[in-house]
């Protein structure tokens, strides 16, 4: 990676990614690609800013070619809830929004890195350890194109030779940018309550597991598996990764190690519960440990702590 195109980098994962590409590969070289949100502070203020509407080819190729950029991290994409209720635009963007950065990659011969999800899955996936290579049949919108999305790259990497990588990231927590309209939302949604509030109202039921992840190391993630060997790789994209897994009533106990107040209630979200029960409980991510040396920093009770604090200090001010 040398000179880096980052598509969503205003969302959750795009707005510490991009700064953090930026210190390793330098200001100049990382583009942040914004579509209807600009960016702010740090972000605008750091380096480059295009706009970059991936639906638009022409948009994505023309920054491609006026910067020379050889590696495209693709994030913009719409979430589980938001694609339940407008298919169309996670269709749009999801999947044609990927095409097209697929098609100036080959043209231009660039990298890319595409996230898919524990979305990818479906109830007819074995749901404990979730190995790398099972049963794909999801049933939501965001699924759909997640696992479309899966072989879209893996077909232009054996058909055109394009370097692509991928992992398929679990529920990631952070305190930067909010997520938008996922179903894992509800555990970045705890930790602003418990520190406002001291309480939280799940919409996800008691007894729900899902894999989740802590945003250093959903970036360490990312970087390292764009840095890594392509020898050793077998797998490119889709990589199960995962750090932790939980249901509300166990991140709720870890919370109250710290905020021995925090009280927890539900108002169950049948669309939301509904994905969520069809998801992984917890992935089998051997395959990202032994390809390329995947290996997660934090676990529930080193991620809980360090939330709290960082988002104390962040809602204080
Ligand atoms: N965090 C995503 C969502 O909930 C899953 O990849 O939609």
């Amino acid at each position: 990676m040398k000179r880096i195109l980052v598509t969503g980098s205003v969302g959750q994962i795009g707005s510490e990614l991009t700064p953090k590409l930026r210190e390793i590969f330098g200001n100049a070289n990382v583009i942040a690609g914004v579509n209807r949100t600009q960016p702010t502070g740090e972000l605008k203020e750091s380096g480059p800013f295009e706009t970059v509407n991936c639906t638009d080819i022409k948009q994505v190729e023309s920054v491609v070619k006026k910067y020379k950029v050889d590696t495209i991290i693709h994030l913009a994409a719409i979430l589980s809830a938001v694609a339940e209720a407008k298919p169309n635009l996670a269709w749009e963007v999801n999947i044609n929004g990927l095409y097209n950065v697929l098609e100036v990659a080959r043209e231009h011969k660039c990298a890319v890195f595409t996230p898919s999800s524990i979305g990818a899955f479906g109830l007819s996936t074995p749901l404990d350890d979730t190995p790398q290579d099972t049963i794909q049949r999801p049933n939501t919108m965001y699924g759909v194109t997640k696992v479309s999305g899966e072989l879209l790259c893996d077909y232009y990497h054996k058909r055109f030779g394009v370097d692509t990588r991928g992992v398929r990231y679990p529920g990631i927590i952070s305190n930067v940018t909010l997520p938008g309209g996922g179903t894992t939302d509800y555990a970045v949604e705890i930790f602003y309550e418990a520190i406002k509030n001291k309480k939280y109202t799940s919409y996800i039921k008691a007894g729900t597991f899902l894999d989740m992840m802590y945003m250093p190391d959903a970036i360490k993630a990312a970087i390292e598996l764009m840095e890594a060997s392509p020898a050793k790789l077998e797998h490119r994209n889709a990589f199960n990764v995962t750090a932790m897994s939980f249901d509300p009533e166990i991140i709720a106990a870890e919370i109250r190690k710290h905020i021995p107040q925090f009280a927890m209630d539900y108002d169950v979200d049948p669309v939301r519960q509904a994905i969520a029960e069809s998801w992984p409980n917890n992935m089998d991510d051997s395959c990202a440990r032994e390809e390329w040396g995947w290996k997660p920093d934090y676990e529930l009770p080193a991620m809980t702590k360090d939330m709290i604090e960082t988002l104390s200090e962040k809602l204080s001010q």
